[in-house]
C-alpha cells in the first residue's frame, strides 16, 4: 500500500486515477482547487458523469481510502508518491498550456522534504518532465530527493473506468530504477487483479502489457494513439465525402473495410468530426512539437483541416435541407455533448453547430440524455431538453449527431408534428431508414448518396 496523491483530483482524468488507485488499496488524498467540486467529492458526487463511479466513490469515502482537500502542502506531507493531472488546454497557436503544471512543480520544489516520486498523468509535450525536472532541482536533488516519470492516462470519457481497470496497456516512462519499482508496485494489484473494493471491471483472465520506457517516447505513445485516433475518424469522414459524391453507401463501406483485421470494425464512423477534451487539443500539441523541431507534419495537419471541414459539410447540409434562409428555420439536434455516454459539452462540435446556426438566426432546440443541464449553463440561449417528442416537435430540419441508442428507435410517424414532417440529417448512419420512409420522411445520410 502506497500513500498517492493527486494533484488535479476534482478533474476528470484525477478523480477517476484517484478513485481507482484508492480500489487497489492506496491511501489516496485528492488534491484540487475547485471548491465547489470538492464540496461535492466530499459527499460523494461527482460533476463528471462516468458509469458506476458514485457509488465506488462512496464506499471508498466510507472507508476512508480516499480523501479529498483544497491543501497541496498537506497532500505533499503525506505522500510518497504524486500524480499530477492538472489540465493542459490548448493555447490560441495549439500548444499546450503548461502553466498549471508549471504552478504546481514550484510549490512542490518548496513543499517536497522526503523522497517523492512524481508522476506526470497530464498529456504533455516531450520535454515537460525536463521542465519539471529543472525547477525541482532549484531546490532539490533528482534521484535522492526526487524523480519525475511519465504514466500517460488513455481513459475515454463515459467508459474511465474499464479503461482504468482494464487498460489496453499500461506506459511508464522513467530514467530512474527506484522511481520505476515504485511505479510497479502501485500498479501490482492492478496486475494481480486484487482491490479493497469488488468492482466489475476486472475480468480474471486478464493480462495487462506493462510497458517501460523512457519519458519522451512515453509521452510521445500518448500522443501517437490520440494522433491515430483523430487520423482515422478524418479518414473515414474523408471516405464518407467521396462515396457521397460518387454514390456509395458509407455504412456499406465501414463493413467491408472493417473485416479487413488489419484495420478492424471499431472507431471507424463518421460523423461531424472529432469532439472532446483529447483529441483535438493533442493533435494539434502534436503539430506544435513538430513545427518546433522544425519536422512538418504534413499528415496532421489535413487531419485537422478534414476535422475543420467536416463542421462545415454538416452545416452546408442543413443549408440545403431548409433551402432558403436559416432564418426562424426550427432545428433540433440530436445528441449535445461531444459523443454519446457523457455530459461533457465543453469541446463538443454540436455545441459549436448550435452557435453557428443560431448566429444565422435559427431556432434551435437540443436533445441530450445526460448533458442538457451542461448544454444549458454553457449556452443559457439553446433550448434542450431529455423529452426526444418535445424537440422533434415542430421541426424544421432534425439532425442527429451522435450514436445514442434512443435514436435508432424514434417513431418518425408523430415526429415534426404537429408541422409538416420534418427534413431529417443523420450524420452518423444510426437512424431506422426503413421506418424513415414508411413516415415519408426525406433524409439525407453522411456518405450515402440517396
Ligand atoms: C479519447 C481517446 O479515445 C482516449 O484514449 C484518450 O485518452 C482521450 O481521448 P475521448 O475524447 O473520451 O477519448 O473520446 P473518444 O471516444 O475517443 O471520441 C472522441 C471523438 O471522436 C468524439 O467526438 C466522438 O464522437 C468521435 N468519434 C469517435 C467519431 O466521430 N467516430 C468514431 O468512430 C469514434
Amino acid at each position: 500500500m502506497t500513500d498517492i496523491g493527486i494533484i488535479g483530483g476534482a478533474g476528470y482524468v484525477g478523480l477517476v486515477t484517484g478513485v481507482g488507485l484508492a480500489t487497489l488499496g492506496h491511501k489516496v488524498s485528492s488534491m484540487d482547487l475547485d471548491q465547489t467540486r470538492l464540496k461535492m467529492l466530499k459527499n460523494g458526487k461527482s460533476a463528471v458523469y462516468e458509469d458506476g463511479l458514485e457509488p465506488l466513490l462512496r464506499q471508498l469515502i466510507d472507508i476512508n481510502q480516499i480523501s479529498f482537500t483544497d491543501d497541496q502542502s498537506e497532500t505533499v506531507r503525506n505522500s510518497d508518491v504524486l500524480f499530477i493531472a492538472v489540465g493542459t488546454p490548448s493555447l490560441a497557436d495549439g500548444a499546450a498550456d503548461l502553466s498549471s503544471v508549471i504552478a504546481v512543480a514550484e510549490r512542490l520544489r518548496d513543499e517536497i522534504r522526503k523522497y517523492t516520486v512524481i508522476v506526470v498523468k497530464s498529456t504533455v509535450p516531450v520535454g515537460t518532465i525536463g521542465i519539471i525536472t529543472d525547477i525541482l532541482s532549484q531546490k532539490l536533488r533528482a534521484g535522492e530527493d526526487f524523480d519525475v516519470v511519465s504514466n500517460p492516462e488513455f481513459l475515454r470519457e463515459g467508459s474511465g473506468l474499464v479503461d482504468f481497470f482494464a487498460p489496453s496497456r499500461i506506459i511508464v516512462g522513467s530514467t530512474s530504477e527506484r522511481a520505476s519499482k515504485v511505479l510497479r508496485e502501485i500498479y501490482e494489484p492492478l496486475l494481480q487483479g486484487t482491490t479493497v473494493v469488488a468492482v466489475p471491471w476486472i475480468s480474471p483472465e486478464q493480462e495487462i502489457p506493462y510497458v517501460e520506457t523512457d519519458p519522451t517516447s512515453a509521452q510521445l505513445t500518448k500522443y501517437a494513439a490520440n494522433a491515430y485516433l483523430a487520423t482515422r475518424i478524418s479518414f473515414i469522414n474523408e471516405i464518407a465525402g467521396i462515396s457521397e459524391k460518387v454514390g456509395g453507401n458509407i455504412g456499406d463501406i465501414v463493413y467491408g473495410l472493417g473485416l479487413d483485421p488489419r484495420i478492424g470494425p471499431g472507431y471507424l464512423k463518421p460523423g461531424i468530426g472529432f469532439g472532446g477534451p483529447c483529441l483535438d487539443k493533442d493533435i494539434r500539441a502534436l503539430v506544435t512539437v513538430a513545427d518546433e523541431n522544425s519536422y512538418d507534419p504534413v499528415m496532421f495537419n489535413g487531419v485537422i483541416r478534414r476535422n475543420d471541414l467536416q463542421m462545415r459539410e454538416v452545416m452546408n447540409k442543413i443549408s440545403s435541407a431548409v433551402g432558403s434562409s436559416l432564418y426562424r428555420k426550427r432545428i433540433a439536434l440530436l445528441g449535445l455533448a461531444f459523443k454519446e455516454g457523457t455530459n461533457d459539452v465543453r469541446h463538443s462540435l454540436s455545441i459549436r453547430l448550435y452557435r453557428a446556426l443560431r448566429d444565422q438566426g435559427a431556432s434551435v432546440v437540443g436533445h441530450d440524455v445526460l448533458a442538457v443541464e451542461e448544454a444549458r449553463e454553457l449556452e443559457p440561449g439553446l433550448e434542450a431538453s431529455t423529452e426526444l417528442t418535445y424537440v422533434l416537435k415542430g421541426a424544421d430540419v432534425v439532425v442527429a449527431l451522435n450514436s445514442e441508442q434512443a435514436y435508432e428507435e424514434i417513431d418518425w410517424t408523430i415526429a415534426g408534428m404537429p408541422n409538416r414532417p420534418p427534413f431529417v440529417i443523420d450524420t452518423r448512419g444510426i437512424l431506422d431508414l426503413a421506418a424513415l420512409e414508411t413516415a415519408h420522411i426525406r433524409f439525407d445520410i453522411l456518405g450515402s448518396a440517396r
